[in-house]
C-alpha cells in the first residue's frame, strides 16, 4: 500500500509547533522566516470549511475580522465583512452616539433592500435628474418619486430620464402611484430576497419593486438585478455571518477610557457598551496597545460582570501571561500583536514587540489552558501569511489588507494616475489627535508630548471587499488542502514547521522573469 502517513525521514526538519517553536525559543520569528511542509491529502481545496468560534455565541463563517481603525472599519466594511462570513469591529476614534448609529447600520442591514433610494420630488426637472446622474456618476436612471414629506407620488423610470425631455416636469413624465408596483414593509418578513424573487418572476417586465410602509411613505427599494445577483452569491459555499434573529454580526472596540482624575471611568463604558448592546452589538473588543494592564483588566472585569452572556475579545498581548490576565479577567478571545502591523512603529518608538509567530505560539499555548481564543492582529499581508496565523489562531485581524477597499472609509485620491485611499496606524500623530490617544495611553491635548506609534499612509485603492475576500479564501483553501486540513482545527493540529533561509524567502516569490501581472 502507499504510504500516506508521515515519514520518519521528515521529522528532524518538519516539526509541529511545540517542538518547532520551543527549539527556535531564542528568537522571535515571523511570518516569512517560517514555511508549512505539506502532508498527504485527499482534501481538495474547495472541500475545506473555513468556519470558527470566537466564543460562545460569536461563530463566523471565514476566520476574517477587519480591524477596529478609523480608515479601516465603519459600517459599510462591518456589512461587506459580515455578508462574506466575517465581522468587522467598528473603531471608536468618532463620539460614541455615532458608534452607537454605525452599530445599528449593521444590524438593520437588509440585504438587497436598499433603505435609503435615491429619490426625486415632482417639482423637479428631468434636466436636474441627468444633472444629478452625471454629478453623482450613478449607472441608474430610474427614480422613486416622493412629495415633501416623503409619501410615495410615483416612479421616474429610465425610460424618460433623457436630454429630449429635460425641460419637463417629473409630475409630466412619472409613472403615477396606482400603477407602481409596491410591498408593504410588513410583509417583506425576514428573506426580503424570496419574496422580491417571486414576485418579479410574476410580474413580467418589471424591475424595481418599492417598500412602503401603512402610511405610504417610502421605506426602500429593491431590484430586479440585486435580487439575481444576490440568489447567485447564495450558492456560495461562505454564508453570511448572522445572529440568532438573522441580523448581520457586528463589533465595536472600546478603550479603557478615564474620567477627568485618571480614573477608569466605568459609569461612562457601562453606559455606552449598553447602548451597543441595545443596538445588538455581537461582540465588545476591548482595544488598546498594552493589554496586560490594570486599566484594560478593570475594563473587561466590568463588562463581563454587567454582561454575562456578551462575546469579549480585549488585548493587545504577545505573552502567555497577559493571555492568562485578560482570560481571568473573563475575556473570550484575546487580541495578539505587538508592532507588527503595516502602519506600526512601536517596536521603533517604544522597542518592544514580539514578532508575529513566536507571539501566537506563545499566547496560543496559554489560551488553550485557559479555554480562550486567540486572534492574530496585525502584520498580514498575503494569504499565505493567513494560512500560517490560523496554526496557531482562531481568526486573523486586518487592516491594512482591507484598507484600499471602496469600504473602507474616506475617499480615493488619484497621484499620478493611481488610485489610493488613506491608511493610518490609530497611534499615529493624525489619529490620536483625533481620539484614539487612549488607546496608547496618552492624552488627547496635542498640546502634550505624544509619540506617535503609527504612520499616515496610503494604500492603493483595491475595490470591493468581496474581490479581495474571494482572493484570500481561496488561498486559505490552497493551504488546507495542502496540508490534508479539513477544517481549521485539523490545520492548526497538522501543521508542521520550518526556518526559511534568506536564499529561500527570495525563492518563495516570483524571481528571474519579467513580471506581467501580479498575483493579485
Ligand atoms: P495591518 O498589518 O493589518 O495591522 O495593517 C493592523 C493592526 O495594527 C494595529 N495598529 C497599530 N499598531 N501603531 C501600532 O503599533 C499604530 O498606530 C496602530 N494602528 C493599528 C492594530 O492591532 C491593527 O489591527
Amino acid at each position: 500500500m502507499a504510504a500516506t502517513r508521515n515519514s520518519s525521514f521528515d521529522d528532524p526538519f518538519y516539526q509541529p509547533a511545540d517542538k518547532f517553536f520551543p527549539a527556535n525559543a531564542k528568537i522571535g520569528l515571523t511570518f516569512d522566516d517560517i514555511t508549512l511542509a505539506t502532508l498527504y491529502s485527499e482534501i481538495l481545496p474547495r472541500d475545506t470549511q473555513l468556519d470558527t468560534t470566537l466564543a460562545e455565541g460569536l461563530h463566523l463563517n471565514i476566520p476574517a475580522i477587519s480591524s477596529d481603525m478609523d480608515t479601516v472599519t465603519e459600517s459599510r466594511m462591518a456589512i461587506a465583512m459580515a455578508l462574506n462570513g466575517g465581522l468587522g469591529l467598528i473603531h471608536y476614534n468618532l463620539p460614541e452616539r455615532e458608534q452607537l448609529s454605525e452599530v445599528s447600520r449593521v444590524k438593520n442591514h437588509v440585504h438587497g433592500l436598499i433603505q435609503e433610494p435615491i429619490k426625486v420630488s415632482p417639482e423637479q426637472f428631468i434636466g436636474d435628474v441627468l444633472a444629478l446622474i452625471e454629478q453623482k456618476k450613478f449607472a441608474f436612471g430610474t427614480f422613486p418619486v416622493v412629495d415633501e414629506k416623503g409619501k410615495l407620488v410615483g416612479l421616474l423610470s429610465g425610460h424618460v430620464v433623457k436630454p429630449r425631455y429635460a425641460k419637463r416636469k417629473v409630475s409630466e413624465a412619472l409613472t403615477p402611484r396606482s400603477q407602481v408596483h409596491t410591498i408593504n414593509q410588513k410583509e417583506i418578513g425576514k428573506d426580503p430576497i424570496t419574496r422580491a424573487d417571486k414576485f418579479f418572476t410574476e410580474h413580467l417586465g418589471i424591475h424595481k419593486l418599492l417598500v412602503v410602509d401603512d402610511k405610504d411613505y417610502l421605506r426602500g427599494l429593491i431590484t430586479l438585478s440585486d435580487v439575481e445577483r444576490i440568489t447567485q452569491e447564495r450558492a456560495a459555499q461562505f454564508k453570511p455571518a448572522r445572529d440568532s434573529h438573522f441580523r448581520l454580526v457586528c463589533g465595536a472596540a472600546v478603550s479603557a477610557t478615564r474620567n477627568a482624575f485618571g480614573e477608569l471611568d466605568k459609569k461612562r463604558i457601562l453606559e455606552h457598551v449598553g447602548g451597543l448592546v441595545e443596538r445588538g452589538v455581537d461582540t465588545i473588543a476591548v482595544s488598546t496597545a498594552h493589554g496586560h494592564t490594570k486599566g484594560v483588566g478593570d475594563t473587561v472585569r466590568v463588562l463581563r460582570d454587567a454582561f454575562p452572556k456578551l462575546p469579549l475579545i480585549a488585548g493587545n498581548v504577545t505573552s502567555a501571561a497577559g493571555v492568562e490576565f485578560l482570560a481571568d479577567c473573563g475575556a473570550d478571545a484575546i487580541k495578539v500583536g505587538q508592532g507588527p502591523g503595516s502602519i506600526c512603529t512601536t517596536r521603533i518608538v517604544a522597542g518592544v514587540g514580539i514578532p508575529q509567530m513566536t507571539a501566537l505560539y506563545v499566547c496560543s499555548r496559554a489560551a488553550a489552558q485557559k479555554k480562550v481564543a486567540i486572534l492574530a492582529d496585525g502584520g498580514i499581508t498575503k494569504s499565505g501569511d493567513i494560512v500560517k496565523a490560523l496554526t496557531l489562531s482562531s481568526a486573523v485581524i486586518c487592516g491594512g489588507i482591507f484598507a484600499g477597499c471602496n469600504e473602507a472609509p474616506g475617499d480615493v485620491v488619484e497621484i499620478s494616475g493611481k488610485l489610493y485611499k488613506q491608511y493610518r496606524g490609530m497611534g499615529s500623530f493624525a489619529a490620536m489627535k483625533a481620539g484614539s490617544a487612549a488607546r496608547y495611553g496618552h492624552d488627547k491635548n496635542p498640546a502634550q508630548k505624544v509619540a506617535p506609534e503609527g504612520v499616515e499612509a496610503l494604500k492603493e485603492a483595491c475595490g470591493s471587499v468581496d474581490r479581495v475576500l474571494a482572493q484570500l479564501i481561496g488561498g486559505i483553501q490552497s493551504g488546507m488542502g495542502y496540508l490534508g486540513a479539513k477544517n481549521l482545527a485539523q490545520l492548526r493540529e497538522k501543521a508542521r514547521y520550518i526556518r526559511v533561509s534568506p536564499a529561500g524567502m527570495r525563492e518563495a516569490a516570483p524571481h528571474d522573469v519579467v513580471e506581467l501581472k501580479t498575483g493579485n
